[in-house]
């Protein structure tokens, strides 16, 4: 939690956000805020809003926002400080790089740039492997799977190469047997070292710059014994959960389709490539993770869940709808055939056929709609099972809108009344009636909304330092989508307060609860102290949230012997109840001043997300 420094906030006093943003995106103004297409995800009517008065920019379509410091970040994908430089130069500022430079980061900074070395340096051995007499088995594999050398080449497949030779190469390149390890490449033991990836085809996992920082190596030969997949251990440059399977070479043509394809395997992904589909990614082995889905949004709007034909395939379809419908990512099913998968359907039907089955494939809401009636059955009890079961979805989706247009498709699968669903939606004794109990979101978090809703001074200032990091500490998407909705109304210049409350009446449940609070209560005498306090509580919530992420993450790694992981999720979690209890300290030692409380200027959110 480092705070910029004096220094930044001199730069970003004197910088012209309209001027560094106008070199990337053209502007037009209406009112007090300019409009544009974003630069950060494909669209065609504009989204994307700066405030120059305030110096921060916000995209309501895929909620990308911050200062001029986070747009040169984000647009030219600079370091913070590179950033910096950058801004101080327009700003006619000369700075000392050394002024800047955080040893912390400058360490951090070179253990990535080995391990960024160390996995090129491999890849390099697996694509020559591939090409070498030694390859000839992989090559025919691939062959034999339909991939011709295109696409060999464009994702950089390649070969582990027989027992040894990797750490040969490694060597003659000057690469450290510890660093190799650290890379995940090699595993010593007593009888000298092991190569993670030996005799498998290997796929490079890329960023999105496409540098490889990782590899996901498959069985050429079917072994009983052996595991399919054998994946790069996640290191200072790799986090699996936050990495996409094929994004990078996916990116520009999702943003031409505006869609994103979602399959299971790394194979799909190649497979259809191959038949000539190309907006195609794969979530490496995990179940779709939210930085996944954020990643992918950031060049489609509309992703398609093209998952396996079997059990395991549907249950992972059922785990992605929250998460998409959560991030307000327009989603659709494709109905895979029992037992095939896109690799094997594409065999069938050709690139032209996949097509045809993304295009023609449901939305996701009402995929779940039917899913639910096929369970349930068309008897009035089974109806009334279903209607339970939606209301999770229905409560997700603040957006009036779509939260309508998901009534209707309900009703369509019930096969009754729209009044009907709106009236059985909302039969049960609703918990909003009763505040405090069973909301739709903690109660800090309602207390949060609640106040900015109060006080849009302070949700301007908030803005100004990057709304991003508060929402993020939002645990609840409901929460998450009703600030939203706060954040546009501050931007466009209206009193936040009014917008929630008319838009009482259509939106969610949430919506309605905090419309209720708003008008029902006064603004804080001290709203600063109040905000800040607020905010310490979330970040405890937060960092609370993330630790029973690791515990299960712990957990895993334990069950699966893989006990390197287990100590450094250890440290990670120490380390986040440190923090959870450091905060809490604060915040009973200082109930009167606030935790936050003693600097200078706004409050502070930045880098606490
Ligand atoms: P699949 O078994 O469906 O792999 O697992 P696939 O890529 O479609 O391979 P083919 O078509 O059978 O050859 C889906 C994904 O799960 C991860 C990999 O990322 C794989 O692509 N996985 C699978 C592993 O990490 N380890 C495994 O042992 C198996
Ligand atoms: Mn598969």
């Amino acid at each position: 939690m480092r705070s910029p420094g004096p220094n930044v906030k001199e730069i970003l006093e004197r910088v012209h956000l309209l001027e560094v943003v106008q070199e990337y995106v053209s502007l037009k103004k209406r009112g007090r805020t300019w409009w544009g297409l974003c630069p950060f995800h494909s669209e065609k009517t504009p989204s994307f809003s700066v405030n120059p008065e305030k110096g921060v920019y916000y995209c309501f379509g895929c909620h990308a926002g911050g200062n001029a410091m986070t747009f040169l970040m984000e647009v030219q994908g600079l370091s913070r400080s590179e950033a910096i430089v950058s801004l101080a130069r327009r700003a006619g500022i000369t700075l000392s790089e050394e002024a800047l430079r955080d040893p912390r980061e400058d360490a951090r900074s070179r253990e990535r740039a080995d391990l960024v070395h160390v996995i090129q340096v491999a890849q390099q051995f697996f694509t020559e492997a591939l090409r070498s007499p030694e390859g000839e088995e992989a090559r025919r594999y691939l062959e034999a799977r339909g991939i011709p050398p295109e696409v060999t080449e464009r994702f950089g497949l390649g070969f582990g190469g027989r027992p040894g030779a990797l750490a040969d190469w490694l060597g003659r390149h000057g690469i450290p047997l510890e660093l190799a390890e650290a890379g995940g490449l090699l595993t010593r033991s007593p009888g000298g070292a092991y190569e993670r990836f030996r005799e498998r085809l290997v796929c490079p996992v890329r960023n999105l710059e496409g540098v490889p920082i990782a590899f996901s190596a498959r069985l050429i030969r079917p072994d009983p014994d052996a595991p399919k997949y054998v994946n790069s251990p996640e290191s200072p440059i790799y986090v699996k959960g936050e990495s996409v399977f094929g994004l990078h070479q996916a990116r520009m043509p999702i943003r031409q389709k505006h869609r994103a394809v979602l399959v299971e395997g790394n194979f799909d992904v190649l497979s259809l490539v191959s038949a000539g589909v190309q907006n195609v990614v794969a979530p490496l082995g995990t179940a779709l993770t939210v930085p996944q889905l954020r990643l992918v949004r950031r060049f489609a709007d509309t992703v398609v869940l093209f998952f396996d034909g079997d059990e395991a395939g549907r249950k992972a379809t059922e785990r992605a709808i929250p998460l998409l419908l959560a991030e307000g990512v327009e989603g659709f099913v494709v109905a895979t055939p029992a037992g095939e998968d896109p690799d094997t359907l594409v065999r069938k039907v050709g690139g032209a056929g996949i097509e045809a089955l993304v295009d023609q494939a449901r939305p996701m809401v009402s995929w779940w709609f039917r899913g639910l009636t096929t369970r349930f059955g068309a008897t009035p009890h089974g109806k009334r099972k279903v209607i339970e079961s939606a209301r999770e979805v229905l409560s997700a989706e603040q957006d009036p809108f779509r939260h309508r247009r998901y009534l209707e498709e309900l009703a369509q699968a019930l096969e009754v009344d729209v009044r009907e669903v709106v009236r059985m939606v909302r039969a049960p004794a609703r918990a909003s009636d009763h505040p405090g109990q069973g909301d739709t979101c903690p109660g800090v978090e309602r207390r949060f909304l609640t106040l900015v809703a109060l006080c849009p001074d302070l949700l301007a200032q908030m803005l100004a330092s990057s709304a991003d990091p508060v929402r993020s500490l939002l645990g609840s998407p409901a929460a998450r989508q009703v600030f939203q909705v706060l954040v546009k109304a501050s931007l466009e210049g209206e009193d936040p307060a009014d917008v929630l409350v008319r838009s009482a009446t259509d939106g969610g449940p949430l919506v309605q609860q905090i419309s209720r609070d708003v008008s029902s209560s006064a603004r804080p005498a001290d709203p600063d102290q109040e905000f800040r306090e607020i905010v310490a509580l979330l970040q405890v919530a937060a960092l609370e949230r993330e630790a029973r992420d690791v515990e299960a993450r712990i957990r895993l790694a334990g069950e699966s012997g893989r006990l390197e992981e287990v100590a450094t999720l250890q440290k990670q979690h120490l380390d986040l109840w440190r923090q959870v209890m450091e905060l809490r300290r604060s915040l009973q030692t200082a109930p009167s001043k606030g935790p936050l409380a003693g600097g200078a200027g706004p409050p502070s959110v930045a880098g606490t997300g």
